[in-house]
Protein backbone atom coordinates (compact mmCIF):
# COMPACT_ATOMS: atom_id res chain seq x y z
CA UNK A 1 0.00 0.00 0.00
CA UNK A 2 1.42 3.77 -0.55
CA UNK A 3 0.02 6.37 0.83
CA UNK A 4 0.05 10.10 -0.60
CA UNK A 5 -1.09 13.86 -0.94
CA UNK A 6 -2.28 15.95 -3.89
CA UNK A 7 0.14 18.63 -4.28
CA UNK A 8 -0.39 21.65 -2.40
CA UNK A 9 -0.68 23.46 -5.26
CA UNK A 10 -2.89 21.14 -7.64
CA UNK A 11 -0.60 20.78 -10.11
CA UNK A 12 -2.00 16.71 -11.61
CA UNK A 13 1.32 14.78 -11.21
CA UNK A 14 1.31 11.25 -13.20
CA UNK A 15 0.60 9.46 -10.09
CA UNK A 16 -2.31 11.67 -8.57
CA UNK A 17 -3.53 11.73 -12.17
CA UNK A 18 -3.63 7.80 -12.38
CA UNK A 19 -5.20 8.23 -8.86
CA UNK A 20 -7.89 9.85 -9.68
CA UNK A 21 -8.62 8.60 -12.87
CA UNK A 22 -9.04 5.21 -10.88
CA UNK A 23 -10.90 6.28 -8.84
CA UNK A 24 -13.31 7.78 -11.51
CA UNK A 25 -12.99 4.49 -13.23
CA UNK A 26 -14.78 2.29 -10.07
CA UNK A 27 -17.47 4.86 -9.97
CA UNK A 28 -18.12 3.89 -13.46
CA UNK A 29 -17.20 7.69 -14.41
CA UNK A 30 -15.96 9.13 -17.26
CA UNK A 31 -12.34 9.26 -18.46
CA UNK A 32 -11.36 12.61 -17.20
CA UNK A 33 -9.27 15.14 -19.48
CA UNK A 34 -6.03 16.69 -18.28
CA UNK A 35 -8.04 20.06 -18.25
CA UNK A 36 -10.88 18.42 -16.03
CA UNK A 37 -8.07 16.64 -13.56
CA UNK A 38 -6.54 20.22 -13.29
CA UNK A 39 -9.38 21.71 -12.51
CA UNK A 40 -10.25 18.99 -9.78
CA UNK A 41 -7.37 18.41 -8.18
CA UNK A 42 -6.56 22.35 -7.33
CA UNK A 43 -9.75 22.48 -5.76
CA UNK A 44 -9.19 19.23 -3.51
CA UNK A 45 -5.90 20.40 -2.70
CA UNK A 46 -6.87 22.65 0.26
CA UNK A 47 -8.28 19.99 1.95
CA UNK A 48 -5.10 18.12 2.59
CA UNK A 49 -6.78 14.86 1.36
CA UNK A 50 -4.67 11.73 2.33
CA UNK A 51 -4.78 8.72 -0.76
CA UNK A 52 -3.98 5.29 -0.26
CA UNK A 53 -3.07 2.87 -3.37
CA UNK A 54 -2.93 -0.30 -3.03
CA UNK A 55 -0.87 -1.42 -5.88
CA UNK A 56 0.59 -5.46 -6.68
CA UNK A 57 4.00 -6.06 -6.71
CA UNK A 58 5.71 -7.15 -9.72
CA UNK A 59 5.82 -10.83 -9.80
CA UNK A 60 2.22 -10.94 -7.50
CA UNK A 61 0.52 -14.32 -7.66
CA UNK A 62 -2.71 -12.46 -8.25
CA UNK A 63 -1.28 -11.35 -11.66
CA UNK A 64 -0.53 -14.73 -12.84
CA UNK A 65 -3.70 -15.97 -14.17
CA UNK A 66 -2.92 -12.51 -16.53
CA UNK A 67 0.30 -13.82 -17.99
CA UNK A 68 1.58 -10.51 -19.68
CA UNK A 69 -1.67 -8.99 -20.63
CA UNK A 70 -1.85 -7.26 -17.03
CA UNK A 71 1.12 -5.14 -17.76
CA UNK A 72 0.98 -5.04 -21.91
CA UNK A 73 -2.69 -3.74 -21.88
CA UNK A 74 -3.28 -2.53 -18.22
CA UNK A 75 -3.50 0.62 -17.45
CA UNK A 76 0.38 0.94 -16.05
CA UNK A 77 2.16 0.90 -12.59
CA UNK A 78 0.59 4.49 -11.67
CA UNK A 79 -3.27 3.19 -11.29
CA UNK A 80 -4.10 1.53 -8.25
CA UNK A 81 -6.12 -1.04 -7.64
CA UNK A 82 -7.33 -0.14 -4.69
CA UNK A 83 -8.03 3.40 -3.69
CA UNK A 84 -9.04 4.86 0.06
CA UNK A 85 -9.03 8.89 0.53
CA UNK A 86 -9.61 10.55 3.51
CA UNK A 87 -9.59 14.03 5.19
CA UNK A 88 -10.97 16.43 8.14
CA UNK A 89 -13.53 18.17 8.79
CA UNK A 90 -15.97 19.24 11.35
CA UNK A 91 -19.42 17.26 12.15
CA UNK A 92 -22.01 19.01 14.04
CA UNK A 93 -23.42 16.63 16.94
CA UNK A 94 -25.95 18.83 18.55
CA UNK A 95 -23.06 19.73 21.82
CA UNK A 96 -21.33 22.81 22.33
CA UNK A 97 -19.10 22.88 19.48
CA UNK A 98 -18.84 20.77 15.96
CA UNK A 99 -16.18 18.04 16.51
CA UNK A 100 -13.34 16.40 14.04
CA UNK A 101 -14.88 13.80 11.88
CA UNK A 102 -12.35 11.93 9.57
CA UNK A 103 -14.54 11.87 6.01
CA UNK A 104 -14.14 8.96 3.85
CA UNK A 105 -14.14 8.82 0.35
CA UNK A 106 -13.04 7.69 -3.30
CA UNK A 107 -13.53 4.02 -2.24
CA UNK A 108 -12.43 1.38 -4.86
CA UNK A 109 -11.15 -1.83 -5.85
CA UNK A 110 -10.79 -3.03 -9.16
CA UNK A 111 -13.01 -5.59 -10.60
CA UNK A 112 -10.35 -8.16 -11.32
CA UNK A 113 -9.25 -7.43 -7.27
CA UNK A 114 -12.12 -7.42 -5.57
CA UNK A 115 -13.03 -10.02 -2.67
CA UNK A 116 -9.62 -10.62 -1.46
CA UNK A 117 -9.74 -8.40 1.33
CA UNK A 118 -8.39 -4.77 -0.17
CA UNK A 119 -11.09 -2.77 1.46
CA UNK A 120 -11.04 -4.47 4.39
CA UNK A 121 -7.38 -3.56 4.88
CA UNK A 122 -7.53 0.05 3.60
CA UNK A 123 -10.15 0.35 6.27
CA UNK A 124 -8.66 -1.24 8.81
CA UNK A 125 -5.23 0.41 8.77
CA UNK A 126 -7.00 4.31 8.02
CA UNK A 127 -9.39 3.54 10.71
CA UNK A 128 -6.36 2.76 13.31
CA UNK A 129 -4.83 5.57 11.80
CA UNK A 130 -7.78 7.98 12.80
CA UNK A 131 -7.46 6.74 16.32
CA UNK A 132 -3.86 7.32 16.43
CA UNK A 133 -4.72 11.27 15.42
CA UNK A 134 -7.22 11.16 18.16
CA UNK A 135 -10.05 11.71 15.96
CA UNK A 136 -13.30 10.53 17.57
CA UNK A 137 -15.27 9.59 14.51
CA UNK A 138 -15.73 8.37 11.09
CA UNK A 139 -17.90 9.02 8.28
CA UNK A 140 -19.09 8.34 4.76
CA UNK A 141 -21.51 7.96 2.25
CA UNK A 142 -22.52 4.70 0.80
CA UNK A 143 -23.00 3.60 -2.81
CA UNK A 144 -24.49 0.53 -1.02
CA UNK A 145 -25.92 -0.26 2.30
CA UNK A 146 -24.19 -3.69 2.39
CA UNK A 147 -20.42 -2.58 2.64
CA UNK A 148 -20.12 -0.58 5.74
CA UNK A 149 -21.87 -1.78 8.72
CA UNK A 150 -19.33 -4.46 8.86
CA UNK A 151 -16.64 -1.71 9.78
CA UNK A 152 -19.21 -0.44 12.60
CA UNK A 153 -20.39 2.17 10.54
CA UNK A 154 -24.52 2.74 10.90
CA UNK A 155 -26.95 5.04 8.84
CA UNK A 156 -26.95 8.46 10.73
CA UNK A 157 -28.76 11.30 9.06
CA UNK A 158 -31.23 10.77 6.14
CA UNK A 159 -32.48 12.72 2.90
CA UNK A 160 -35.44 13.39 0.69
CA UNK A 161 -36.16 14.43 -3.15
CA UNK A 162 -39.15 16.23 -3.31
CA UNK A 163 -41.38 17.87 -6.10
CA UNK A 164 -42.79 20.99 -5.52
CA UNK A 165 -46.33 21.93 -7.59
CA UNK A 166 -45.79 25.12 -8.91
CA UNK A 167 -49.03 26.18 -11.01
CA UNK A 168 -50.87 29.08 -10.13
CA UNK A 169 -53.73 26.55 -9.25
CA UNK A 170 -55.18 25.32 -5.66
CA UNK A 171 -52.77 22.69 -6.61
CA UNK A 172 -49.70 24.85 -6.55
CA UNK A 173 -47.93 25.89 -3.69
CA UNK A 174 -48.95 28.47 -1.06
CA UNK A 175 -48.24 29.02 2.34
CA UNK A 176 -49.80 30.33 5.31
CA UNK A 177 -47.14 32.32 6.77
CA UNK A 178 -46.90 35.99 5.42
CA UNK A 179 -43.80 36.76 3.55
CA UNK A 180 -41.21 38.25 5.27
CA UNK A 181 -38.25 40.02 4.03
CA UNK A 182 -36.89 40.14 0.58
CA UNK A 183 -35.75 37.59 -1.92
CA UNK A 184 -33.88 39.04 -4.48
CA UNK A 185 -32.25 37.10 -8.07
CA UNK A 186 -28.42 37.70 -7.62
CA UNK A 187 -25.39 37.04 -10.14
CA UNK A 188 -24.26 33.04 -8.89
CA UNK A 189 -20.46 33.94 -9.81
CA UNK A 190 -20.63 37.07 -7.16
CA UNK A 191 -22.25 34.76 -4.42
CA UNK A 192 -19.44 33.00 -2.77
CA UNK A 193 -19.36 35.28 -0.16
CA UNK A 194 -22.86 34.58 0.85
CA UNK A 195 -22.95 31.14 0.17
CA UNK A 196 -19.75 30.88 2.42
CA UNK A 197 -21.28 32.96 5.27
CA UNK A 198 -24.70 31.29 5.02
CA UNK A 199 -23.26 27.75 5.15
CA UNK A 200 -21.13 28.38 8.56
CA UNK A 201 -24.15 29.92 10.25
CA UNK A 202 -26.65 26.79 9.02
CA UNK A 203 -23.38 24.25 10.04
CA UNK A 204 -22.77 25.86 13.57
CA UNK A 205 -26.56 25.51 13.93
CA UNK A 206 -27.78 22.12 12.69
CA UNK A 207 -27.39 19.01 13.99
CA UNK A 208 -26.03 16.51 11.23
CA UNK A 209 -24.26 19.02 9.38
CA UNK A 210 -20.51 18.10 7.67
CA UNK A 211 -18.74 21.06 7.20
CA UNK A 212 -18.24 21.68 3.30
CA UNK A 213 -15.24 20.79 0.72
CA UNK A 214 -14.27 23.79 -1.49
CA UNK A 215 -16.06 22.14 -4.55
CA UNK A 216 -19.10 23.23 -3.96
CA UNK A 217 -18.83 26.83 -3.81
CA UNK A 218 -16.98 25.73 -7.68
CA UNK A 219 -20.50 24.38 -8.51
CA UNK A 220 -22.30 26.89 -6.72
CA UNK A 221 -21.18 30.24 -8.41
CA UNK A 222 -21.74 28.56 -11.81
CA UNK A 223 -17.93 28.33 -12.24
CA UNK A 224 -17.94 24.50 -12.86
CA UNK A 225 -20.48 23.05 -14.70
CA UNK A 226 -21.40 19.51 -13.22
CA UNK A 227 -21.33 17.69 -16.42
CA UNK A 228 -18.34 19.62 -17.49
CA UNK A 229 -16.30 21.36 -14.63
CA UNK A 230 -14.17 22.84 -17.45
CA UNK A 231 -16.60 25.07 -18.40
CA UNK A 232 -19.14 27.30 -16.55
CA UNK A 233 -22.26 26.44 -15.93
CA UNK A 234 -24.44 28.72 -17.98
CA UNK A 235 -27.94 27.63 -16.96
CA UNK A 236 -26.86 28.26 -12.74
CA UNK A 237 -29.17 30.80 -11.20
CA UNK A 238 -28.97 32.32 -8.08
CA UNK A 239 -31.38 33.84 -4.89
CA UNK A 240 -31.00 35.48 -1.73
CA UNK A 241 -33.05 35.74 0.91
CA UNK A 242 -32.53 39.11 2.69
CA UNK A 243 -34.82 39.29 6.40
CA UNK A 244 -36.92 42.35 7.52
CA UNK A 245 -33.41 43.37 9.61
CA UNK A 246 -31.31 43.46 6.85
CA UNK A 247 -29.36 40.20 7.61
CA UNK A 248 -28.52 37.49 5.52
CA UNK A 249 -31.24 34.51 5.52
CA UNK A 250 -30.24 32.02 2.65
CA UNK A 251 -29.76 31.34 -0.68
CA UNK A 252 -30.37 28.64 -3.13
CA UNK A 253 -28.69 28.34 -6.57
CA UNK A 254 -31.18 26.46 -9.53
CA UNK A 255 -31.39 25.50 -13.21
CA UNK A 256 -34.16 25.55 -15.69
CA UNK A 257 -34.51 21.93 -17.56
CA UNK A 258 -35.29 23.59 -20.83
CA UNK A 259 -38.50 24.39 -22.70
CA UNK A 260 -38.96 21.09 -24.21
CA UNK A 261 -39.10 19.61 -20.84
CA UNK A 262 -43.16 19.17 -19.56
CA UNK A 263 -44.24 20.84 -17.04
CA UNK A 264 -41.67 23.58 -17.13
CA UNK A 265 -38.97 22.25 -14.65
CA UNK A 266 -36.48 24.24 -12.44
CA UNK A 267 -34.26 22.00 -11.04
CA UNK A 268 -32.86 23.25 -7.14
CA UNK A 269 -29.07 22.31 -6.94
CA UNK A 270 -28.23 23.62 -3.47
CA UNK A 271 -30.50 25.86 -1.18
CA UNK A 272 -29.01 26.55 2.44
CA UNK A 273 -30.83 29.01 4.97
CA UNK A 274 -30.07 30.00 8.47
CA UNK A 275 -33.80 29.22 9.54
CA UNK A 276 -37.71 28.28 8.04
CA UNK A 277 -38.42 31.68 7.89
CA UNK A 278 -36.17 32.06 5.08
CA UNK A 279 -36.16 28.49 3.84
CA UNK A 280 -40.49 29.73 3.10
CA UNK A 281 -39.10 32.60 1.61
CA UNK A 282 -36.87 30.71 -1.27
CA UNK A 283 -39.33 28.01 -1.62
CA UNK A 284 -42.24 31.04 -2.11
CA UNK A 285 -40.29 32.90 -4.31
CA UNK A 286 -39.20 29.49 -6.69
CA UNK A 287 -43.06 28.63 -6.80
CA UNK A 288 -44.11 31.85 -7.80
CA UNK A 289 -41.99 32.25 -11.05
CA UNK A 290 -44.12 33.28 -13.98
CA UNK A 291 -44.06 29.50 -16.88
CA UNK A 292 -42.64 27.10 -14.01
CA UNK A 293 -44.84 24.47 -13.06
CA UNK A 294 -42.56 22.04 -11.03
CA UNK A 295 -39.49 22.35 -8.75
CA UNK A 296 -37.55 19.70 -8.26
CA UNK A 297 -34.70 19.26 -5.30
CA UNK A 298 -32.53 16.12 -6.48
CA UNK A 299 -31.15 15.04 -3.13
CA UNK A 300 -30.29 16.90 0.18
CA UNK A 301 -33.76 18.31 1.38
CA UNK A 302 -34.31 18.10 4.91
CA UNK A 303 -36.60 14.79 6.19
CA UNK A 304 -39.86 17.05 8.34
CA UNK A 305 -38.71 20.29 7.20
CA UNK A 306 -41.21 22.88 8.99
CA UNK A 307 -41.45 24.51 6.29
CA UNK A 308 -43.72 22.02 4.25
CA UNK A 309 -45.89 22.23 7.09
CA UNK A 310 -46.45 25.45 6.59
CA UNK A 311 -48.12 24.67 2.87
CA UNK A 312 -51.48 25.14 3.20
CA UNK A 313 -52.32 22.58 0.24
CA UNK A 314 -49.57 19.72 1.51
CA UNK A 315 -49.79 17.52 -1.54
CA UNK A 316 -48.08 20.66 -3.23
CA UNK A 317 -45.06 18.60 -2.30
CA UNK A 318 -44.40 15.28 -3.34
CA UNK A 319 -41.43 13.47 -1.70
CA UNK A 320 -40.36 10.90 -4.35
CA UNK A 321 -37.24 9.37 -2.54
CA UNK A 322 -36.26 8.99 1.12
CA UNK A 323 -32.70 7.67 1.45
CA UNK A 324 -29.78 7.19 4.19
CA UNK A 325 -26.81 9.99 3.62
CA UNK A 326 -24.06 10.13 6.14
CA UNK A 327 -22.74 7.14 7.75
CA UNK A 328 -21.27 7.72 10.91
CA UNK A 329 -18.45 5.59 12.43
CA UNK A 330 -17.44 6.08 16.39
CA UNK A 331 -14.26 5.38 17.39
CA UNK A 332 -14.14 7.35 20.27
CA UNK A 333 -17.16 7.32 22.65
CA UNK A 334 -16.29 9.34 25.11
CA UNK A 335 -15.68 12.36 22.90
CA UNK A 336 -18.33 11.38 20.41
CA UNK A 337 -21.13 11.19 23.56
CA UNK A 338 -19.62 14.36 25.23
CA UNK A 339 -20.05 16.09 22.04
CA UNK A 340 -23.34 15.40 20.95
CA UNK A 341 -27.05 16.94 22.06
CA UNK A 342 -29.02 15.01 24.94
CA UNK A 343 -32.63 15.50 25.53
CA UNK A 344 -32.84 15.56 29.53
CA UNK A 345 -30.81 14.89 32.35
CA UNK A 346 -29.91 10.98 33.03
CA UNK A 347 -27.84 8.26 33.97
CA UNK A 348 -27.00 5.03 32.38
CA UNK A 349 -24.30 2.72 31.14
CA UNK A 350 -23.55 1.23 28.19
CA UNK A 351 -21.36 -2.16 27.32
CA UNK A 352 -20.22 -1.25 23.50
CA UNK A 353 -19.21 -4.45 21.26
CA UNK A 354 -17.07 -3.40 18.32
CA UNK A 355 -16.31 -6.37 15.48
CA UNK A 356 -13.06 -3.81 15.09
CA UNK A 357 -12.52 -3.52 18.97
CA UNK A 358 -12.00 0.22 18.27
CA UNK A 359 -14.54 1.58 20.96
CA UNK A 360 -15.11 -1.57 22.41
CA UNK A 361 -15.88 -1.47 26.46
CA UNK A 362 -17.90 0.07 29.35
CA UNK A 363 -18.91 3.50 29.50
CA UNK A 364 -20.91 5.49 32.36
CA UNK A 365 -22.90 8.26 30.94
CA UNK A 366 -24.29 11.08 33.23
CA UNK A 367 -26.23 14.13 32.10
CA UNK A 368 -26.93 17.13 33.58
CA UNK A 369 -28.24 20.39 32.11
CA UNK A 370 -27.81 18.88 28.27
CA UNK A 371 -24.33 18.01 28.80
CA UNK A 372 -22.79 15.00 29.53
CA UNK A 373 -19.93 13.45 31.25
CA UNK A 374 -18.50 9.74 29.92
CA UNK A 375 -16.39 7.78 31.85
CA UNK A 376 -14.38 4.47 30.34
CA UNK A 377 -14.89 1.78 33.17
CA UNK A 378 -11.92 -0.57 33.54
CA UNK A 379 -13.84 -2.52 35.40
CA UNK A 380 -17.37 -3.30 33.71
CA UNK A 381 -18.93 -5.33 36.37
CA UNK A 382 -18.16 -1.83 38.55
CA UNK A 383 -20.08 -0.14 36.56
CA UNK A 384 -22.90 -2.38 35.86
CA UNK A 385 -23.14 -2.04 39.78
CA UNK A 386 -22.76 1.53 40.09
CA UNK A 387 -25.87 2.41 37.32
CA UNK A 388 -29.32 0.96 37.58
CA UNK A 389 -29.66 1.42 34.04
CA UNK A 390 -27.24 -0.42 32.24
CA UNK A 391 -27.59 -1.31 28.36
CA UNK A 392 -26.19 -3.11 25.90
CA UNK A 393 -25.74 -2.84 22.09
CA UNK A 394 -22.70 -2.66 19.31
CA UNK A 395 -21.03 0.17 17.56
CA UNK A 396 -22.94 0.39 14.61
CA UNK A 397 -25.75 1.07 16.87
CA UNK A 398 -24.66 3.61 18.64
CA UNK A 399 -23.51 5.15 15.72
CA UNK A 400 -27.35 5.17 14.09
CA UNK A 401 -28.81 6.80 17.51
CA UNK A 402 -25.81 9.36 17.98
CA UNK A 403 -27.32 12.21 15.71
CA UNK A 404 -30.84 11.11 16.46
CA UNK A 405 -31.92 9.63 13.61
CA UNK A 406 -32.99 6.84 15.04
CA UNK A 407 -34.61 6.09 18.37
CA UNK A 408 -33.83 3.82 21.56
CA UNK A 409 -37.07 2.10 21.33
CA UNK A 410 -36.87 1.46 17.42
CA UNK A 411 -33.83 -0.21 18.24
CA UNK A 412 -34.53 -1.99 21.00
CA UNK A 413 -37.87 -3.38 19.18
CA UNK A 414 -35.13 -4.30 16.41
CA UNK A 415 -33.27 -6.57 19.02
CA UNK A 416 -30.44 -4.25 18.31
CA UNK A 417 -30.27 -2.72 22.00
CA UNK A 418 -30.78 -4.78 25.21
CA UNK A 419 -30.75 -4.63 28.67
CA UNK A 420 -31.72 -6.36 32.20
CA UNK A 421 -35.39 -6.99 33.08
CA UNK A 422 -35.66 -3.92 34.96
CA UNK A 423 -33.82 -1.46 32.87
CA UNK A 424 -36.16 1.85 32.55
CA UNK A 425 -36.26 1.97 28.94
CA UNK A 426 -38.13 5.01 28.46
CA UNK A 427 -35.56 7.40 30.90
CA UNK A 428 -33.15 6.18 28.46
CA UNK A 429 -35.30 7.30 25.28
CA UNK A 430 -35.95 10.70 27.38
CA UNK A 431 -31.96 11.29 27.64
CA UNK A 432 -30.67 10.29 24.39
CA UNK A 433 -33.49 10.40 21.57
CA UNK A 434 -33.64 13.76 20.52
CA UNK A 435 -36.73 15.95 19.14
CA UNK A 436 -35.98 16.88 15.73
CA UNK A 437 -34.02 14.64 12.86
CA UNK A 438 -30.49 15.40 11.71
CA UNK A 439 -29.47 17.01 8.38
CA UNK A 440 -26.69 16.77 6.54
CA UNK A 441 -26.58 18.96 3.35
CA UNK A 442 -22.60 17.72 2.59
CA UNK A 443 -21.96 15.17 0.14
CA UNK A 444 -18.81 14.24 -0.05
C1 LIG B 1 -17.14 -2.19 -2.47
C2 LIG B 1 -15.72 -2.57 -2.83
C3 LIG B 1 -14.81 -1.39 -2.50
C4 LIG B 1 -15.33 -3.79 -2.00
O1 LIG B 1 -13.94 -4.07 -2.15
P1 LIG B 1 -13.32 -5.52 -1.87
O2 LIG B 1 -11.85 -5.35 -1.82
O3 LIG B 1 -13.87 -6.49 -2.82
O4 LIG B 1 -13.85 -5.86 -0.41
P2 LIG B 1 -13.26 -6.98 0.58
O5 LIG B 1 -12.65 -8.09 -0.21
O6 LIG B 1 -12.37 -6.36 1.60
O7 LIG B 1 -14.59 -7.49 1.26
C5 LIG B 1 -14.89 -7.26 2.61
C6 LIG B 1 -16.20 -7.89 2.94
O8 LIG B 1 -17.24 -7.05 2.42
C7 LIG B 1 -18.08 -7.80 1.55
N1 LIG B 1 -18.44 -6.93 0.46
C8 LIG B 1 -17.60 -6.23 -0.31
N2 LIG B 1 -18.28 -5.52 -1.22
C9 LIG B 1 -19.57 -5.77 -1.01
C10 LIG B 1 -20.76 -5.34 -1.62
N3 LIG B 1 -20.75 -4.51 -2.66
N4 LIG B 1 -21.94 -5.80 -1.15
C11 LIG B 1 -21.93 -6.67 -0.10
N5 LIG B 1 -20.83 -7.11 0.52
C12 LIG B 1 -19.67 -6.67 0.07
C13 LIG B 1 -17.23 -8.98 1.10
O9 LIG B 1 -18.03 -10.06 0.71
C14 LIG B 1 -16.42 -9.27 2.33
O10 LIG B 1 -17.20 -9.99 3.26
P3 LIG B 1 -16.59 -11.19 4.10
O11 LIG B 1 -15.49 -10.58 4.89
O12 LIG B 1 -17.74 -11.63 4.93
O13 LIG B 1 -16.12 -12.17 3.08
C15 LIG B 1 -15.58 -2.91 -4.32
O14 LIG B 1 -16.49 -3.94 -4.61
C16 LIG B 1 -15.85 -1.76 -5.28
O15 LIG B 1 -14.89 -1.07 -5.66
N6 LIG B 1 -17.09 -1.51 -5.70
C17 LIG B 1 -17.43 -0.41 -6.65
C18 LIG B 1 -17.23 0.97 -6.03
C19 LIG B 1 -18.00 1.09 -4.73
O16 LIG B 1 -19.13 0.68 -4.61
N7 LIG B 1 -17.33 1.69 -3.72
C20 LIG B 1 -17.93 1.92 -2.46
C21 LIG B 1 -18.21 3.39 -2.38
S1 LIG B 1 -19.12 3.84 -0.99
Amino acid sequence: MVSGSFDADGTPDAASAAYTRAVEQGFYDRWFSDEHLERLLQALAPDEQQLLGVFPDPGFTGLEPWGEFYHQLGFGPDYPVGTFVDYDKTLNAGGAEPLPARLITGVTVNPAFRRRGILTHMMTSRLAQAVADDIPLAALTVSEGSIYGRFGFGPATREQKVELNTTATPDGIRFRTPPAGRVIPVDPSRSEDVQKQTFAAFHASTRGSVERQPTYWKLGTARWDPENISSWNRRLRAIVHVKDDGSLGGYAVFSFEGWDQQPHTMTVRDMITVDTESRIELLRHLGQMDMVDRVVFQHSYPVQDPALQALVNPRACRITSLQDMLWVRILNPVTALESRQWSADGEFSLQLTDPLGIAAGTFTVSVSGAVAQVTSASQPAAAEASTPQHFQMDIETLSSLYLGDASVLTLRDAGRITASEDADWSALSATFDLPTPPFCATHF
